[in-house]
């Protein structure tokens, strides 16, 4: 199969322009033989977007014209295909010199031509010139991860820069999880389990989703371990009516639909976003829940008065646990981002409070490392709502990219008190209310 070069290359000027790498993937067609190539391709170029434009630069004697941006994309790509090594150089080579055919710049041929035969020649010291940008990442947030992490912040840069692992989530509607072990091993893709996550299995090597049993079938899901907490921690009840508030797209809905909740709404904001859980719902065959486009701080629009007995807030956040899975996140992402982030988060979680029922819980939760968004968050929102108390559970906390094999993630579980204990005016007993906050701890 022959990658279409014009492809990876638009669309490497296309993630460098801010697109998110995941709806450049959502453009193509799910069974485009290609895909896995140019996500592998794409991926590693966002990784190493910082050695790559340093290397560029010094291969080139003169930089290129601003209308040559095409060329550019067109060097990062080749030199990443001959970093990563994984066919004959002067195949690579070839391929990526032929491209300029299909940019009409012929007469970059010789350019390209040389440019990668001098990068094969001097690649040792070539690489040892650009090891100052070995982090590739904004320095911003390598200061910031220094500050907060001081012991474990290379760690974090470093796992980052790797390949997430391929979890996946077992649909228990269709299947159940040892039996989809079972049949993983059976088609040579062994896969571990984990005691705490019922429904994860983990594969050692990733494989396209179709290679997958009963992918057409939606037996399973491709979801990060931490992800898989949500559903872990907030663990509905029977009868329960759940909030999903940012649910988008859908992960965490889907989840929760195949542990049997059966009164779910499904807010988010992105109708694109909720397409695809809808897509999502049909594959694996599930209830349609309750959905919504809506902001879900806007509770005129969309609530109907009725308390809600758990609440999911997957809230919007920098992203900063999830760079291996979006390396576009190290594009994208500004400094100046945090702020308006923690705003929105703030504004969720004081709007959704009171749509929560006494007693009640809100799990919130981002893929972010940041205390800012995380910790900072929430001891705010407790020093604003008397009524609200962290209740423990072991998968709470903030998890590091690489930790398990997992993502960055955090957890917070809150629940809601349901009225302080009040003083009895016949007996001056003090009555106990319903359910206090001992029930949670
Ligand atoms: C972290 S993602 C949610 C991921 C999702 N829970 C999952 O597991 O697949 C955050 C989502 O929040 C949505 N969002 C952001 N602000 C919102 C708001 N004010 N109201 C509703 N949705 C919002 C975004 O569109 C995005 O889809």
């Amino acid at each position: 199969m022959r990658l279409d070069r014009g492809l990876a290359i638009a669309g490497l000027q296309r993630l460098w322009v801010g697109t998110r790498l995941d709806d450049l993937l959502a453009e193509l067609a799910p069974e485009q033989a290609q895909r896995g190539t140019l996500q592998w391709l794409w991926s590693g170029c966002l990784r190493q977007h910082g050695s790559l434009r340093r290397l560029t630069a010094l291969l080139l004697r003169k930089a290129l014209r601003p209308e040559d941006g095409d060329l550019e994309a067109l060097l990062h790509l080749a030199l990443e295909e001959l970093r990563a090594g994984q066919r004959p150089d002067f195949a690579v080579v070839n391929d990526w010199v032929e491209a300029c055919a299909i940019l009409h710049k012929e007469w970059a041929r010789g350019l390209v031509n040389a440019v990668l035969r001098r990068y094969l020649r001097e690649r040792e010291s070539l690489e040892a010139q650009v090891q100052g940008a070995r982090w590739n990442h904004p320095d911003w947030l390598v200061r910031r991860l220094q500050q907060v992490y001081p012991e474990r912040w290379s760690d974090i840069l470093v796992a980052n820069l790797e390949e997430a692992p391929l979890w996946l989530r077992v649909n228990p509607q269709a299947v159940a999880p040892e039996v989809y072990a079972e049949r993983l091993s059976e088609a040579g893709l062994p896969a571990r389990s984990f005691a705490e996550l019922p429904q994860a299995l983990r594969l050692d090597a990733a494989v396209p989703v179709r290679a997958l049993p009963g992918w057409d079938e939606g037996w399973v899901s491709i979801q990060d371990g931490a992800a898989q907490c949500a559903a872990q921690i907030l663990a509905p009840r029977p009868g329960e009516r759940v909030l999903d508030a940012c649910a988008a797209p859908g992960g965490k809905t889907t989840h929760l639909l195949s542990l049997g909740v059966t009164e779910l709404m499904a807010l988010d904001r992105s109708s694109r976003r909720l397409d695809r859980l809808r897509q999502e719902l049909q594959r694996l065959r599930l209830r349609l829940p309750l959905l919504q486009v809506a902001d879900a701080a806007e509770l005129d629009t969309w609530w109907d008065g009725t308390p809600f007995d758990a609440i999911l807030l997957d809230a919007p956040c920098t992203a900063t646990g999830v760079i291996r899975r979006h390396p576009d996140i190290l594009l994208r992402r500004r400094e100046t981002d945090l702020e308006a982030v923690c705003g929105e988060q703030q504004r969720l979680l004081d709007t959704l409070w009171p749509v929560l029922k006494p007693g009640g819980r809100l799990l919130y939760c981002t893929c972010s490392v940041l205390p800012e968004e995380n910790q900072e968050q929430v001891a705010g929102f407790l020093d604003r709502h008397s009524d609200a108390r962290v209740l423990e559970h072991p998968l709470c906390g903030q998890r590091l990219p690489g930790e398990d094999g997992m993502d960055g993630f955090f957890y917070a579980l809150l629940g809601k008190i349901v009225a302080p204990a009040c003083v009895s005016r016949e007996t001056d007993e003090t009555t106990r209310p319903d359910v206090t906050v001992e029930d949670f701890a």
